[in-house]
């Protein structure tokens, strides 16, 4: 057989293939229209799908909250259970508060909702609490425990906290002056 014939042949049942394609898509989007809405609305939360929430909306999706859930195992380095108590029969019990953690997490929540709506609404949009400015990974930063204090620069060793030289005098030539050592 002529190349040519091949690649014609071969060019043919790409082309059906890309025909059936199609046709699977119209297909869907036939069904999609109709099925209507029900077939592809997000799947409702029943409103006592949650046993134990004190801060967020009670009628959360279950998407919306395992999103909410992993961004915080991302933000602070840690696994569910870091939050949340096992429970007896060897799986986390998500409602239960029996670790400290989970309220530190509420308090965290707060925090980080209050900084944002209070701080960051320069814009002073209506519904400031959709702002996400600051963020627990702005502080935690894949740390569950984020240091508060900057390693010191070996420059100023032995120097204690708090008594570094003010930041406008680190590069003024009186810092050697001997006018610096009587302090
Ligand atoms: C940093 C702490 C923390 C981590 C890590 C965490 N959670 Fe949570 N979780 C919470 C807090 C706090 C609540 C309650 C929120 C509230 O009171 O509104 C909660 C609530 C829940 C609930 C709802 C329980 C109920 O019925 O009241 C589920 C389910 C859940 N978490 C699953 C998970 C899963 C799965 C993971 C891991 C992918 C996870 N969580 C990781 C803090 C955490
Ligand atoms: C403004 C900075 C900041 C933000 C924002 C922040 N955190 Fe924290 N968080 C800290 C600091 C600092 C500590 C450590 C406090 C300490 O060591 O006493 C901490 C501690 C925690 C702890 C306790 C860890 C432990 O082992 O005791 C949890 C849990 C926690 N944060 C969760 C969160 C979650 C969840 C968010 C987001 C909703 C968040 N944090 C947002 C600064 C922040």
């Amino acid at each position: 057989m002529d190349k040519t014939v091949i690649f014609i042949a071969h060019f043919k049942i790409t082309s059906r293939l890309f025909m059936n394609k199609k046709l699977t898509v119209l297909f869907l989007l036939a069904a999609a229209v109709f099925f209507g809405t029900t077939a592809f609305k997000p799947k409702a939360t029943p409103p006592d799908k949650w046993k134990n929430l004190k801060v967020l909306p009670q009628d959360i999706s279950e998407d919306s909250l395992k999103v909410v859930m992993r961004t915080f195992n991302a933000s602070l380095g840690v696994k569910c259970v870091f939050c949340h108590a096992m429970g007896d029969n060897g799986h986390p019990n998500f409602p239960s508060d029996d670790k400290p953690e989970k309220d530190i997490a509420r308090y965290m929540m707060k925090m980080t909702k209050e900084i944002n709506t209070t701080y960051f609404n320069f814009k002073k949009v209506a519904n400031p609490d959709t702002i996400r400015v600051v963020t627990c990974y702005t502080c935690h930063k894949g740390d569950a425990h984020p240091e508060g204090i900057p390693p010191v620069d070996s420059t100023h060793m032995g120097m204690p906290p708090g008594n570094m030289p003010p930041a406008s005098g680190m590069h003024d030539s009186t810092m050697h002056d001997s006018t610096m050592h009587k302090q």
